[in-house]
Protein backbone atom coordinates (compact mmCIF):
# COMPACT_ATOMS: atom_id res chain seq x y z
CA UNK A 1 0.00 0.00 0.00
CA UNK A 2 1.04 3.57 -1.06
CA UNK A 3 0.69 5.97 2.24
CA UNK A 4 1.50 9.41 2.20
CA UNK A 5 2.12 10.28 5.63
CA UNK A 6 2.02 14.02 6.77
CA UNK A 7 3.95 14.86 10.36
CA UNK A 8 6.07 12.05 9.74
CA UNK A 9 8.80 13.63 11.63
CA UNK A 10 6.99 13.77 14.56
CA UNK A 11 6.33 12.57 17.35
CA UNK A 12 3.39 10.46 16.62
CA UNK A 13 3.93 10.36 12.78
CA UNK A 14 6.97 8.77 12.74
CA UNK A 15 5.90 5.77 14.64
CA UNK A 16 3.41 5.16 12.25
CA UNK A 17 5.87 5.49 10.00
CA UNK A 18 7.88 2.90 11.29
CA UNK A 19 5.00 0.78 11.35
CA UNK A 20 3.87 1.29 8.30
CA UNK A 21 7.92 0.36 6.77
CA UNK A 22 7.63 -2.38 9.10
CA UNK A 23 5.23 -3.74 7.03
CA UNK A 24 6.52 -3.42 4.09
CA UNK A 25 3.87 -0.11 2.72
CA UNK A 26 5.34 2.23 0.59
CA UNK A 27 5.79 5.83 2.75
CA UNK A 28 6.12 8.94 1.58
CA UNK A 29 6.63 11.99 4.09
CA UNK A 30 5.78 15.18 3.86
CA UNK A 31 6.88 17.47 6.78
CA UNK A 32 8.23 21.20 7.24
CA UNK A 33 9.94 19.93 9.92
CA UNK A 34 8.74 22.65 12.12
CA UNK A 35 8.34 21.03 15.44
CA UNK A 36 9.46 17.69 13.81
CA UNK A 37 13.01 16.77 12.95
CA UNK A 38 15.11 14.96 11.01
CA UNK A 39 16.55 11.90 13.06
CA UNK A 40 13.00 11.24 13.77
CA UNK A 41 12.41 9.61 10.38
CA UNK A 42 12.59 6.41 9.23
CA UNK A 43 15.48 5.64 6.37
CA UNK A 44 12.67 3.69 4.98
CA UNK A 45 10.38 6.20 3.67
CA UNK A 46 10.86 9.45 0.69
CA UNK A 47 10.73 12.48 2.49
CA UNK A 48 9.51 15.64 1.00
CA UNK A 49 10.10 19.21 3.18
CA UNK A 50 7.32 20.69 2.18
CA UNK A 51 4.38 22.63 4.08
CA UNK A 52 1.42 20.78 3.98
CA UNK A 53 -0.52 24.45 2.78
CA UNK A 54 1.16 24.38 -0.20
CA UNK A 55 -0.42 23.95 -3.88
CA UNK A 56 3.34 21.54 -3.87
CA UNK A 57 1.86 19.66 -1.23
CA UNK A 58 -1.51 19.05 -3.22
CA UNK A 59 0.47 18.53 -6.18
CA UNK A 60 2.53 15.80 -4.99
CA UNK A 61 -0.39 13.80 -3.83
CA UNK A 62 -1.89 14.29 -7.09
CA UNK A 63 1.36 12.93 -9.21
CA UNK A 64 2.09 10.32 -6.50
CA UNK A 65 -1.78 9.02 -5.93
CA UNK A 66 -1.20 7.50 -2.27
CA UNK A 67 -4.16 4.89 -1.43
CA UNK A 68 -4.32 6.82 1.60
CA UNK A 69 -3.30 9.94 3.22
CA UNK A 70 -2.66 9.54 7.24
CA UNK A 71 -2.52 13.20 7.76
CA UNK A 72 -0.66 14.30 10.93
CA UNK A 73 0.91 17.74 10.73
CA UNK A 74 -0.70 20.09 12.35
CA UNK A 75 -0.21 23.54 15.15
CA UNK A 76 -0.24 21.08 18.03
CA UNK A 77 -0.47 23.82 20.69
CA UNK A 78 -4.21 24.63 22.41
CA UNK A 79 -2.22 27.94 23.93
CA UNK A 80 -0.91 28.81 20.52
CA UNK A 81 -4.29 28.47 19.05
CA UNK A 82 -5.51 31.16 21.70
CA UNK A 83 -2.62 33.51 20.48
CA UNK A 84 -2.98 32.61 16.84
CA UNK A 85 -5.89 31.61 15.87
CA UNK A 86 -5.79 32.78 12.28
CA UNK A 87 -2.03 30.62 12.02
CA UNK A 88 -4.01 27.71 13.87
CA UNK A 89 -6.97 27.55 11.27
CA UNK A 90 -4.57 28.20 8.53
CA UNK A 91 -2.50 25.05 9.44
CA UNK A 92 -4.84 22.99 10.96
CA UNK A 93 -8.05 23.66 8.58
CA UNK A 94 -7.04 25.13 5.71
CA UNK A 95 -3.94 22.96 4.87
CA UNK A 96 -6.16 19.93 5.66
CA UNK A 97 -8.56 20.48 3.09
CA UNK A 98 -5.98 21.83 0.85
CA UNK A 99 -4.95 18.00 1.16
CA UNK A 100 -8.74 16.59 1.33
CA UNK A 101 -9.24 18.42 -2.07
CA UNK A 102 -5.94 16.60 -3.28
CA UNK A 103 -7.27 13.48 -2.27
CA UNK A 104 -10.83 13.85 -4.10
CA UNK A 105 -8.78 14.08 -7.24
CA UNK A 106 -6.59 11.46 -6.69
CA UNK A 107 -9.12 9.18 -4.93
CA UNK A 108 -7.49 8.42 -1.65
CA UNK A 109 -8.95 7.29 1.24
CA UNK A 110 -8.39 9.88 4.34
CA UNK A 111 -6.99 9.18 8.18
CA UNK A 112 -6.81 12.26 10.32
CA UNK A 113 -5.63 13.12 13.62
CA UNK A 114 -8.41 14.89 15.35
CA UNK A 115 -8.60 15.47 19.30
CA UNK A 116 -10.78 13.87 21.66
CA UNK A 117 -10.06 16.12 24.73
CA UNK A 118 -9.90 19.74 23.28
CA UNK A 119 -13.70 18.42 21.28
CA UNK A 120 -15.68 17.57 24.46
CA UNK A 121 -14.09 20.01 26.85
CA UNK A 122 -15.26 19.86 30.31
CA UNK A 123 -17.90 16.81 29.72
CA UNK A 124 -20.62 15.72 31.58
CA UNK A 125 -20.33 12.47 31.15
CA UNK A 126 -17.05 10.52 31.71
CA UNK A 127 -15.53 8.52 29.91
CA UNK A 128 -17.22 10.30 27.28
CA UNK A 129 -18.61 9.24 24.28
CA UNK A 130 -18.86 10.09 20.21
CA UNK A 131 -22.34 11.21 20.31
CA UNK A 132 -21.73 13.84 23.33
CA UNK A 133 -21.73 17.29 21.87
CA UNK A 134 -18.66 18.49 20.79
CA UNK A 135 -18.66 22.70 22.03
CA UNK A 136 -14.93 22.95 21.86
CA UNK A 137 -13.62 25.96 24.15
CA UNK A 138 -9.80 26.95 22.09
CA UNK A 139 -9.57 27.53 18.52
CA UNK A 140 -7.20 24.33 18.08
CA UNK A 141 -10.43 22.19 19.23
CA UNK A 142 -12.58 24.25 16.83
CA UNK A 143 -10.29 23.43 13.23
CA UNK A 144 -9.78 19.88 14.35
CA UNK A 145 -13.47 19.47 14.50
CA UNK A 146 -14.39 22.00 11.80
CA UNK A 147 -11.96 19.76 10.02
CA UNK A 148 -14.29 16.71 10.83
CA UNK A 149 -17.08 17.98 9.37
CA UNK A 150 -15.10 18.54 5.93
CA UNK A 151 -14.73 15.19 6.48
CA UNK A 152 -18.24 14.42 6.86
CA UNK A 153 -18.89 16.58 4.01
CA UNK A 154 -16.64 15.29 1.34
CA UNK A 155 -17.92 11.80 2.07
CA UNK A 156 -21.95 12.98 1.65
CA UNK A 157 -20.35 14.86 -1.46
CA UNK A 158 -17.63 12.99 -3.02
CA UNK A 159 -17.57 9.42 -1.91
CA UNK A 160 -14.21 10.34 0.17
CA UNK A 161 -13.64 7.27 2.53
CA UNK A 162 -12.32 8.31 5.46
CA UNK A 163 -11.35 7.90 9.31
CA UNK A 164 -11.11 10.72 11.90
CA UNK A 165 -9.35 9.55 15.47
CA UNK A 166 -10.24 11.76 18.56
CA UNK A 167 -6.77 10.96 20.11
CA UNK A 168 -6.88 11.64 24.35
CA UNK A 169 -3.43 12.64 25.73
CA UNK A 170 -0.15 10.32 23.67
CA UNK A 171 2.49 10.17 25.62
CA UNK A 172 5.65 8.03 25.17
CA UNK A 173 9.30 7.79 23.56
CA UNK A 174 9.98 11.08 21.00
CA UNK A 175 7.77 13.74 22.42
CA UNK A 176 8.77 16.86 22.93
CA UNK A 177 9.78 18.18 26.09
CA UNK A 178 9.83 21.48 24.80
CA UNK A 179 6.27 22.36 24.44
CA UNK A 180 3.54 23.16 26.53
CA UNK A 181 1.75 19.81 26.15
CA UNK A 182 3.42 16.48 26.79
CA UNK A 183 3.07 16.45 30.65
CA UNK A 184 4.67 13.11 30.56
CA UNK A 185 7.69 14.26 28.31
CA UNK A 186 8.04 17.14 30.66
CA UNK A 187 8.11 15.76 33.67
CA UNK A 188 10.55 13.11 32.53
CA UNK A 189 12.91 15.92 31.32
CA UNK A 190 12.75 18.13 33.88
CA UNK A 191 13.12 15.31 36.44
CA UNK A 192 16.08 13.83 34.79
CA UNK A 193 18.05 17.22 34.99
CA UNK A 194 17.61 17.40 38.78
CA UNK A 195 15.18 20.45 38.17
CA UNK A 196 11.06 20.47 40.00
CA UNK A 197 8.33 20.23 37.28
CA UNK A 198 5.19 22.40 37.67
CA UNK A 199 2.20 21.36 37.94
CA UNK A 200 -0.63 23.86 37.43
CA UNK A 201 -2.97 24.79 39.97
CA UNK A 202 -3.72 21.90 42.16
CA UNK A 203 -2.67 18.81 39.88
CA UNK A 204 -6.22 16.92 40.33
CA UNK A 205 -7.33 17.70 36.95
CA UNK A 206 -7.80 14.34 35.36
CA UNK A 207 -6.63 13.57 31.77
CA UNK A 208 -7.14 9.55 29.51
CA UNK A 209 -3.58 8.62 28.90
CA UNK A 210 -2.87 6.52 26.15
CA UNK A 211 0.68 4.78 24.75
CA UNK A 212 1.88 6.21 21.52
CA UNK A 213 1.76 2.49 20.26
CA UNK A 214 -1.70 1.63 20.75
CA UNK A 215 -2.15 5.07 18.41
CA UNK A 216 -0.11 3.82 16.08
CA UNK A 217 -2.38 0.25 15.88
CA UNK A 218 -5.55 2.61 16.21
CA UNK A 219 -3.77 4.14 13.08
CA UNK A 220 -2.92 0.65 11.14
CA UNK A 221 -6.63 -0.37 12.19
CA UNK A 222 -7.68 2.82 10.16
CA UNK A 223 -5.57 2.84 7.25
CA UNK A 224 -6.81 -0.82 6.50
CA UNK A 225 -10.43 -0.56 7.11
CA UNK A 226 -12.59 0.09 4.37
CA UNK A 227 -15.10 2.11 6.73
CA UNK A 228 -15.73 5.74 7.35
CA UNK A 229 -16.21 7.22 10.81
CA UNK A 230 -15.06 9.53 13.60
CA UNK A 231 -13.62 7.17 16.91
CA UNK A 232 -12.12 8.21 20.05
CA UNK A 233 -8.98 6.84 20.74
CA UNK A 234 -8.35 6.04 24.81
CA UNK A 235 -8.20 4.04 27.42
CA UNK A 236 -11.23 5.07 29.58
CA UNK A 237 -9.19 5.73 32.86
CA UNK A 238 -8.59 9.26 34.51
CA UNK A 239 -5.26 9.73 36.10
CA UNK A 240 -4.75 13.30 38.08
CA UNK A 241 -1.62 15.27 37.06
CA UNK A 242 -0.48 14.68 40.61
CA UNK A 243 -1.01 11.07 40.68
CA UNK A 244 0.78 10.95 37.16
CA UNK A 245 3.97 12.86 38.44
CA UNK A 246 4.09 10.26 41.48
CA UNK A 247 4.29 7.56 38.73
CA UNK A 248 6.94 8.85 36.64
CA UNK A 249 9.00 10.35 39.68
CA UNK A 250 9.32 6.76 40.74
CA UNK A 251 10.10 5.31 37.66
CA UNK A 252 13.00 7.90 37.36
CA UNK A 253 13.80 6.79 40.51
CA UNK A 254 13.91 10.73 42.96
CA UNK A 255 12.40 12.12 45.48
CA UNK A 256 12.26 15.54 44.33
CA UNK A 257 8.80 17.42 44.45
CA UNK A 258 7.20 19.27 42.13
CA UNK A 259 5.93 22.91 42.65
CA UNK A 260 2.63 24.21 41.83
CA UNK A 261 2.18 27.05 39.98
CA UNK A 262 -1.22 28.91 39.07
CA UNK A 263 -3.84 27.00 37.64
CA UNK A 264 -3.80 27.84 33.67
CA UNK A 265 -6.40 29.50 32.43
CA UNK A 266 -9.23 27.21 30.63
CA UNK A 267 -7.44 24.30 31.39
CA UNK A 268 -9.81 21.73 31.83
CA UNK A 269 -10.82 19.77 35.28
CA UNK A 270 -11.74 16.12 33.62
CA UNK A 271 -11.66 14.45 30.79
CA UNK A 272 -11.22 10.63 29.68
CA UNK A 273 -12.81 8.97 26.48
CA UNK A 274 -15.41 6.14 25.96
CA UNK A 275 -13.68 3.96 23.40
CA UNK A 276 -16.21 1.26 23.11
CA UNK A 277 -17.16 2.47 18.91
CA UNK A 278 -13.76 1.95 17.91
CA UNK A 279 -13.66 -1.85 19.91
CA UNK A 280 -16.49 -2.85 18.40
CA UNK A 281 -16.02 -1.44 14.44
CA UNK A 282 -12.29 -1.45 14.73
CA UNK A 283 -10.92 -4.45 17.10
CA UNK A 284 -8.93 -2.05 18.66
CA UNK A 285 -8.29 -2.16 22.55
CA UNK A 286 -5.63 -0.04 24.23
CA UNK A 287 -2.39 -2.85 25.49
CA UNK A 288 -0.58 -0.84 26.82
CA UNK A 289 -1.08 -0.06 30.65
CA UNK A 290 0.01 3.23 32.14
CA UNK A 291 2.46 1.80 34.64
CA UNK A 292 4.39 0.15 32.26
CA UNK A 293 3.83 2.78 29.55
CA UNK A 294 5.74 5.21 31.81
CA UNK A 295 8.17 2.51 32.52
CA UNK A 296 9.70 2.59 29.16
CA UNK A 297 9.30 6.22 28.81
CA UNK A 298 11.05 7.35 31.73
CA UNK A 299 13.85 4.37 30.36
CA UNK A 300 13.80 6.60 26.68
CA UNK A 301 14.43 9.88 28.14
CA UNK A 302 17.13 8.80 30.81
CA UNK A 303 19.09 6.94 28.03
CA UNK A 304 18.29 10.17 25.56
CA UNK A 305 20.23 11.96 28.34
CA UNK A 306 22.50 10.15 28.62
CA UNK A 307 23.42 10.02 25.34
CA UNK A 308 23.62 14.10 25.24
CA UNK A 309 26.35 13.93 28.07
N1 LIG B 1 0.16 14.37 21.23
C1 LIG B 1 -1.11 14.33 21.60
O1 LIG B 1 -1.43 14.08 22.78
C2 LIG B 1 -2.21 14.56 20.59
C3 LIG B 1 -3.54 14.50 21.04
C4 LIG B 1 -4.57 14.73 20.13
C5 LIG B 1 -4.26 14.93 18.79
N2 LIG B 1 -2.97 14.99 18.37
C6 LIG B 1 -2.71 15.24 16.95
O2 LIG B 1 -1.77 14.28 16.46
C7 LIG B 1 -0.99 14.87 15.42
C8 LIG B 1 0.50 14.68 15.70
O3 LIG B 1 0.81 15.34 16.93
P1 LIG B 1 2.23 15.14 17.67
O4 LIG B 1 1.94 15.13 19.12
O5 LIG B 1 2.95 14.01 17.05
O6 LIG B 1 2.93 16.54 17.36
P2 LIG B 1 4.33 16.89 16.67
O7 LIG B 1 4.50 18.37 16.81
O8 LIG B 1 5.41 16.01 17.21
O9 LIG B 1 4.07 16.50 15.16
C9 LIG B 1 3.51 17.38 14.21
C10 LIG B 1 4.36 17.31 12.94
O10 LIG B 1 3.75 18.15 11.95
C11 LIG B 1 4.77 18.92 11.33
N3 LIG B 1 4.14 20.16 10.83
C12 LIG B 1 3.59 21.16 11.56
N4 LIG B 1 3.11 22.12 10.74
C13 LIG B 1 3.35 21.71 9.47
C14 LIG B 1 3.08 22.25 8.19
N5 LIG B 1 2.46 23.44 8.05
N6 LIG B 1 3.48 21.56 7.08
C15 LIG B 1 4.12 20.36 7.21
N7 LIG B 1 4.39 19.79 8.40
C16 LIG B 1 4.01 20.46 9.52
C17 LIG B 1 5.81 19.17 12.41
O11 LIG B 1 7.09 19.49 11.90
C18 LIG B 1 5.79 17.84 13.16
O12 LIG B 1 6.73 16.93 12.61
C19 LIG B 1 -1.43 16.34 15.34
O13 LIG B 1 -2.40 16.45 14.32
C20 LIG B 1 -2.07 16.60 16.69
O14 LIG B 1 -3.02 17.63 16.64
C21 LIG B 1 -1.93 14.81 19.24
Amino acid sequence: MRVLLTGGAGFIGSHIADALVERGDEVIVVDDLSTGCRENLNPGVRFHCLDVRSPQAARLVEELGPDVICHHAAQVSVSRSVREPVFDAEVNLLAGLNLLEAARRAGARFVFASTGGALYGDAAVLPTPEDYPARPVSPYGVSKLAFEHYLHCYGAQHGVSYVALRYANVYGPRQSPHGEAGVVAIFCQRLLAGERPVIHGDGRQTRDYVHVSDIVRANLAAIDAGLTGHFNVGTGRQVDVNHLFRLIAERIGTEVEAVHGPPRPGDQRTSALDASLIAERLGWRPRVGLEQGLEETAAWFRARVAAAR
